[in-house]
């Protein structure tokens, strides 16, 4: 689809033409691994070719009909991970190993080689409670934890490895062969198979290494709950894949994804998940190029029936896993749990947590395609303030630069974007400005120039620069996969660089798949050249994670080191988590892919991308106002909150839709705005321990096979269940409270259930279905201003709800919001709450840091009290005690303490009789 074609689709439009992407079918390498586990070649490893390197051990596979020999190597890391990689022994050329992705070469532990029987290597952990048992014919290994089987590889023996050939002219010629000496057969197999060319519509992809593909199998013995591998707009749940179904991994700009399919959208996380009562662990497939995964699960079916957890574990069941990737090597990571939480960590030791984002950026975000000029910028800033609703940030998407050249400005549009800009600032909001990766072809935008004397673009295979169509017509594609590229690219963000730029304004990367709007399957032809001379295949789906890291470290150069940058990204890979935030690119204004939001956005939590969010309202369509407002209260409580539509649908900003309206999105807007103290605490424990923010129920509950497959309800954080409306004229809610030894609280009424019980809950417009698990304390702000920073010094309120045994914990996590002082200077602080016996308490979590805040704990809320107290006194650390005036509910059963004065940063006690 070009530019035109594109804006002129109607906001009624219908669904994407599925002819223009692939089907597996349609894929040349599927249909070569599926043709040859028809065939059944077996691998052998050759035992006796063991050596141990460094920090690996070595041995040789053999395919015992090609007699081919492949090297492997295992790995014992640190974090209980297994690391295997495969790759040819003698290759004729080196195969792409995906770099920049893990964190740091990630340190081996020793593994110790005991005695097995014949014909079969185990190499065991230290602790010796893992071990890795390699049998030798048929080549197989069995990862065992304790006496247990969890994961076997290549059991089915569907290990699948093309080696690198010359290619069949070279060989002709070599071989002093005329070239007519293909015979017609092989010529006719070589067409079907895509070896060495491989057509789709009217391209032609044109190999020049010939077939490259790999595959591998893993079975997870007990498991049958698979999750992972985003981007897909489809359940949490993995489902079982039939022939030609295969998940697809390749980054591509879909519009208007169609939803409960499993074709490739912007994004690629080749890692999954899976979980059973007891265990959790995690495959991730270290591999950029396009990948497929087949899924099955035995056996078929499953009752959630409560209670019937003994006897489901009775049942031996069995996931069997089907990686397959175009090329590239063999080289996969075995998470070894058990818990939910170990397998979160050792994926971060390999990839990295969620940056630590500014504080700005948990507010609400109020963007579309386009904010006509500066005019609107402001009328736009002043209707929040006018219908005291608060907001952070404005966005401008393409249509503000000069002819879709990034970094200018349409000087009609925006002649004053500095002052444009003075006037957010004085509000305490910010600017995010759109930067795609295509660059205008036009010799007198510096920019192009510059980066085509540097030869900085990706070049096409006959040679010159790759040359593509997109958002300003003929464009050629910035090489973010070279080092020198980056950092150029980065130096354009410095403010004298960046005419017009200041330190509010942040950058959002989009269209970077990279999306080619005459392009195969709307991206890249495959056999575009990148630096090193890659071929494009090779590293697709790590173009978009590129170009995120390049314009973070940009934004970070700009500010000398000092300030936390923000980059929204819509294509992303393993470890984009590190860079910044993701959306999931162009929905529809439905209730569907409301709903849909939900799974999507757990999926990506789960594989390490943390700060995601879709657009509130839907991209494509008008939302009518139920729908928009129903979209504000999910949205509320998704970690990345932005409203955004598409050029030509109405207006909808939150004030357009009549009072009711207005009213109900303010309140849903303020509602996150309250929660922001507990929203950045969740950020802080994201980025150092690697707990997901939006968790799927089976997180923070793992034994309760009912809630695995869950995915209309989530935990936000460990103290809140938010389970969003997403059905049109809702009367009514079930909500599954979870926990037979847990209680829960209605955020908002207060009222009190027992877990491990569904309830009906009634639902007005006006209701948000959150509910606050007891054992928890939650910080709130308890007055909203004009943005996150205009809220700095308001004050803090604390929401205890006691468990069952009537004791609670939480904490607060507090720094300046915008620096890397936190990380540098310890300028934090982290404050722990805990109420147990009637006490209240506020301590200190973590003595390394140290930061001042005058801000003050003014009212504190205790839930589920069933008698009156007889006093309340607070006991500050100077051994002062003062009494407190209280108000008691006995129809709420809860106890209000206001206007206290309590100093966040101090320790004290409230103490209630
Ligand atoms: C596609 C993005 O997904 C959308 O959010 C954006 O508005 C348009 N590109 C225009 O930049």
């Amino acid at each position: 689809m070009d530019t035109e074609e594109k804006k002129e689709i109607s906001v009624e439009d219908e669904a994407v033409d599925k002819n223009i992407f692939k089907d597996c079918n349609k894929i040349a390498f599927y249909r070569r691994q599926k043709q040859q586990l028809s065939k059944r070649s077996t691998y052998r490893a050759l035992l006796d070719s063991v050596t141990t390197g460094e920090d690996s051990t070595n041995f040789q596979i053999i395919n015992e009909a090609t007699k081919i020999p492949l090297r492997a190597e295992v790995y014992g890391l640190e974090g209980d991970i297994f690391r295997l990689k495969i790759n040819e022994e003698v290759p004729l050329k080196p195969r792409y190993e995906v770099p920049d992705v893990l964190t740091s070469k990630p340190s081996s532990l020793r593994l110790i080689s005991c005695s097995g029987v014949t014909g079969s290597l185990v190499l065991a952990n230290e602790k010796g409670n893992l071990k890795f048992h390699i049998t030798a014919d048929p080549f197989k290994i069995d990862l065992i934890s304790e006496d247990d089987i969890v994961i076997s590889v290549n059991s089915l023996g569907q290990l699948y490895f093309e080696q690198i050939q010359a290619s069949p002219k070279k060989r002709a010629t070599k071989e002093n062969e005329d070239s007519s000496s293909i015979s017609a057969s092989k010529q006719e197999n070589q067409d079907d198979m895509g070896l060495w060319e491989e057509k789709f519509r009217k391209f032609e992809d044109i190999k020049a290494n010939g077939p490259t593909s790999i595959g591998l199998d893993f079975s997870l013995h007990g498991f049958r709950h698979l999750y992972g591998i985003p981007q897909h707009a489809d359940s949490h749940q993995l489902k079982n894949t039939s022939d030609g179904d295969a998940y697809r991994l390749y980054n591509l700009d879909v519009y208007g994804y169609k939803l409960h399919d499993k074709m490739g959208i912007y994004g690629s996380v080749p890692y999954l998940l899976a979980h059973k009562v007891g265990r959790t662990v995690g495959i991730f497939w270290l591999n950029a190029s396009e990948t497929l995964v087949e899924i099955s699960t035995e056996p078929p079916g499953e009752s959630t029936q409560m209670g019937s957890v003994a006897s489901k574990q009775k049942v031996k069941s069995r996931a069997d896993v089907r990686w397959m990737s175009e090329s590239g090597i063999i080289d996969v990571f075995l998470l070894t749990g058990p818990t939910p939480s170990d397998v979160f960590k050792q994926y971060s030791l390999l990839t990295g947590t969620q940056a630590m984002p500014p504080l700005f950026s948990l507010g609400y975000h109020q963007s579309r395609w386009n904010y006509e000029d500066e005019q609107d910028v402001k009328a736009v800033d002043a209707g929040f303030d006018e219908h005291d609703i608060p907001y952070d940030v404005m966005w401008l998407d393409i249509e503000h630069t000069r002819g879709k050249r990034y970094f200018t400005w349409d000087k009609k549009r925006f002649p004053t974007p500095k002052r444009m800009q003075a006037l957010l600032r004085s509000k305490h909001r910010k600017l995010v400005v759109i930067s795609d990766p295509h660059i205008k072809v036009d010799p007198n935008y510096s920019l192009y120039a510059e980066a085509k004397k540097r030869g900085f673009f990706v070049r096409s295979h006959e040679g010159g620069d790759f040359e593509g169509v997109c958002w300003p017509g003929l464009s050629s594609y910035l090489d973010f996969t070279n080092p020198k590229v980056r950092e150029w690219y980065s130096s354009l963000f410095a403010f004298p660089a960046y005419k017009g730029s200041t330190d509010i304004l942040f950058i959002w990367n989009d269209m970077n798949e990279p999306s080619v709007f005459r392009g195969p399957e709307l991206t890249m032809q495959k056999n575009a050249v990148h630096h090193g001379n890659w071929e494009h295949r090779e590293l697709h789906n790590i173009y978009g994670f590129y170009q995120q890291m390049a314009t973070a470290e940009g934004l970070i150069k700009r500010s000398e080191g000092k300030e936390r940058p923000f980059v929204l990204t819509r294509s992303f890979f393993a470890g984009s988590q590190k860079y910044g935030a993701v959306w999931t690119g162009d929905n529809r204004s439905d209730w569907s892919y409301l709903k849909i939001s939900i799974p999507m956005l757990l999926t990506l939590s789960i594989t390490g991308i943390s700060f995601c969010g879709a657009d509130v309202g839907g991209f494509i369509g008008n939302p009518e106002a139920e729908l928009l407002v129903r979209w504000y209260q999910a949205g509320a409580y998704q970690p990345f909150f932005r409203g955004h539509a598409t050029m030509k649908t109405k207006r909808r900003e939150p004030w357009l839709f009549g009072e009711k309206h207005t009213r109900l999105i303010r309140e849903a807007i303020r509602a996150r705005y309250a929660l922001l103290p507990y929203w950045y605490s969740l950020f802080y424990h994201a980025h150092v321990t690697a707990e997901p923010i939006m968790r799927p129920l089976w997180v923070e509950f793992p034994y309760e096979l009912e809630a695995f497959s869950m995915e209309d309800e989530y935990m936000l954080g460990s103290a809140l269940l938010v389970h969003p409306v997403t059905e049109a004229k809702a009367t009514e809610i079930d909500v599954f409270l979870p926990g037979s030894e847990e209680v829960w609280y209605d955020f908002k009424t207060f009222a009190r259930w027992e877990g491990a019980r569904t309830v009906k809950i009634p639902v007005a417009l006006d209701t948000i279905p959150v509910f606050q698990r007891g054992g928890s304390v939650v910080p709130v702000k308890t007055a909203i201003g004009k943005s996150t920073g205009w809220m700095t010094e308001y004050p803090y309120g604390l929401r205890v709800a006691p468990s069952a045994k009537g004791s609670a914990a939480g904490g607060l996590y507090l720094d300046d919001g915008h620096s890397f002082r936190h990380r540098h200077q310890q300028e934090f602080l982290h404050r722990s709450f805990s109420f147990c016996s009637g006490v209240l308490s506020n301590s200190c979590a973590d003595a390394r840091g140290h930061y001042r805040s005058k801000c003050v704990v003014e009212q504190i809320v205790v839930l589920g009290l069933s008698k009156q107290p007889s006093s309340v006194t607070t006991h500050s650390s100077d051994g002062e005690d003062q009494p407190v005036a209280f108000t008691y509910s006995a129809r709420t059963s809860t106890l209000s303490l206001e206007r206290l004065s309590l100093n966040i940063a101090a320790n004290w006690e409230v103490h209630v009789r």
